[in-house]
């Protein structure tokens, strides 16, 4: 093929596979709703020659099961990377053994994420993706593409669909219990020298628990909406005062303040109000605000899967709560407008950082 048809074909693909990309989140979805990656992981551990397609179909949750399309199914599962596939030594059947990738999405591996991906595929949290355009109308500034949907606000809708609150605050406790130990290893020092510190927006108060354990002279204390915290109270986290407040409104005194996913969820001049009322309630001098965000890269250039995700994220931002995903130049210019200094950006893991910023006299 001459080179310049080769290009357009190439260029084609690409607009095609955007097309139809919500074919693998919906296998992905599919492969979890089924506890593919379970069933594949149990079997191999006793027969490490993999299960064959016949006795994957037995071990799946249904009567009859559709044995062409679970072949297909699988086929694209196994490009998908999600199973690896090989043949029978006779050569009879198709063998599927598990990848790197399935760890990820057993129901109770080590290493699952299945807390955290499971609310993003949700129905409820798709459809808003279809009314990206409002997101662009200057004149309806504050609609989000969720409320167009939904019609009120995110943490509305979890009030009155706890189901949908539920999952999303899982897969929240599920990302903090993962970052926690990071944020303790880089705040440290500050953790022993503060004696009391709020979780603003601290969810079912396992980020603040955490910390508790570790610094038991620090009083913690998380600040959230009071729907949240009539639940919260519930979650087990006894080292912990719940307040039920509004971070617009006022935050309680405390000498450190640990916002973590909180900022990303609003816009600029949001955001200069929640961290004016951090100001005014910190110490002067030696008060601190731990800010626990994804620290975009300047240019979103990568075709990588890291650079998808993260751009996915930021777009999320847009559609769930209008908010948004900022570079570290971006975190600097809001704290400098707010009056803080910044102390120090630490990566933590996968895109996170940890910015310790101090209240300017
Ligand atoms: C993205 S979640 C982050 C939760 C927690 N910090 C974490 O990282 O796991 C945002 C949190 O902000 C809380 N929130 C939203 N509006 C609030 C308000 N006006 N005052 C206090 N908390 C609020 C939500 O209820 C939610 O728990």
């Amino acid at each position: 093929m001459e080179e310049a048809a080769a290009t357009e074909m190439r260029a084609l693909g690409q607009v095609f596979a955007h097309a139809t990309a919500f074919a693998d989140t919906m296998l992905l979805k599919l492969a979890v709703q089924l506890g593919l990656a379970d069933i594949i992981h149990a079997h191999t551990q006793k027969n490490p020659e993999g299960i064959t397609l016949t006795q994957l179909a037995k071990s799946l949750p249904l009567d009859q099961v559709n044995i062409n399309n679970l072949s297909r199914i699988m086929g694209c599962m196994v490009r998908m990377g999600l199973f690896s596939m090989s043949t029978t030594s006779q050569g009879q059947e198709d063998l599927f053994k598990p990848t790197h990738s399935s760890e990820f999405i057993l129901k109770d591996g080590k290493k699952s994420i299945l807390p955290l991906i499971m609310p993003v595929m949700q129905e409820w949290a798709i459809s808003p993706w279809h009314f990206l355009d409002v997101a662009l109308d200057g004149n309806k500034k504050n609609l989000t593409p969720f409320e167009k949907k939904h019609g009120c606000k995110l943490w509305e809708a979890f009030s009155k669909q706890p189901m949908m609150g539920m999952m999303f605050y899982e897969a929240m406790k599920a990302e903090t219990m993962a970052l926690i130990p990071e944020v303790i290893k880089v705040c440290e020092v500050t953790f022993q020298r503060i004696g009391s510190l709020i979780d603003v927006g601290g969810a079912t108060g396992i980020g603040a628990s955490s910390i508790a354990a570790q610094f038991p002279h620090v009083k913690c204390s998380v600040l959230d909406r009071p729907d949240v915290v009539a639940l919260a109270k519930f979650a087990g986290c006894p080292n912990v005062e719940f307040l039920a407040g509004d971070m617009f409104t006022s935050i309680p005194h405390a000498d450190a303040l640990l916002l973590k996913k909180i900022l990303h969820d609003w816009g600029d001049d949001e955001c200069l109000k929640i961290l004016q009322r951090c100001k005014e309630t910190l110490p002067k001098g030696g008060g601190t605000v731990i800010i626990v965000e994804a620290v975009m890269d300047k240019e979103m250039d990568g075709d990588d899967a890291w650079s998808r995700v993260k751009m996915a994220n930021d777009m999320g931002m847009m559609v769930f709560t209008g908010g948004k995903e900022r570079t570290a130049e971006e975190w600097k210019v809001l704290l400098a407008s707010a009056g803080f200094d910044i102390y120090k950006i630490t990566p933590i893991m996968v895109g996170h950082s940890v910015i310790e910023a101090h209240p300017l006299p």
